[in-house]
């Protein structure tokens, strides 16, 4: 395996890159959809349209040329929420998520944001794993937020 981490914004970020980034977000919602079926997908406008129109930090992991992994986070201010971060299945478990988060979480503190937020189904153990280990706090939880699940949503300082 050889791994790099970017922080991409939109001016370097090619049609394959983001036809990637949709892929692995489908085969992520697709198997989601058995445990939380109150979450969706975004195709490629909604990643073009979140870049271009919010402030926002994209991560990506790749396994030489191949996207393996990324994170997404839209900045307000001196907080940031985690809209997404998915590693592809073959590499799960192997601590990649972590290396990915903690890398895109120092460079929003470089950037001068102060907090991450984020929401996470109740139920998405792996997830909450993750959130937790590196220092995430469940700070509030939105009873039945999703359709079958309570959110969590945790805060974490950078
Ligand atoms: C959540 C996700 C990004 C984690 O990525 P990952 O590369 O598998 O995570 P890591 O291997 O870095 O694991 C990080 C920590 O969480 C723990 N963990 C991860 N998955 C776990 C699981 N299924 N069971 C128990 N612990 C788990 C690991 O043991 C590790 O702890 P350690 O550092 O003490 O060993 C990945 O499972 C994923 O892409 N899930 C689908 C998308 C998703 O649910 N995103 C979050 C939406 S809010």
């Amino acid at each position: 395996m050889c791994i790099f981490l970017y922080n991409y914004f939109l001016c370097n970020l090619c049609r394959k890159d983001l036809e990637d980034i949709v892929e692995l977000d489908r085969d992520f919602e697709n198997f989601d959809v058995e445990h939380n079926r109150n979450q969706f997908c975004w195709d490629y406008q909604d990643y073009i349209f979140l870049l271009t129109k919010r402030k926002s930090l994209l991560t990506l992991m790749k396994n030489r040329q191949k996207i393996i992994g990324f994170c997404l986070s839209v900045i307000v201010g001196f907080e940031s929420e985690l809209y997404k971060i998915i590693i592809q299945k073959e590499y799960r478990n192997k601590g990649l998520g972590k290396i990915l988060l903690l890398f895109h979480l120092g460079s929003l503190k470089i950037m001068g944001v102060g907090f991450s937020f984020l929401e996470v189904s109740h139920i998405n153990f792996p997830a909450i794993c993750l959130y937790k280990k590196i220092g995430y706090k469940v700070e509030y939880v939105r009873k039945k937020y999703y359709i079958n699940s309570d959110a969590l949503v945790m805060k974490r300082e950078l």
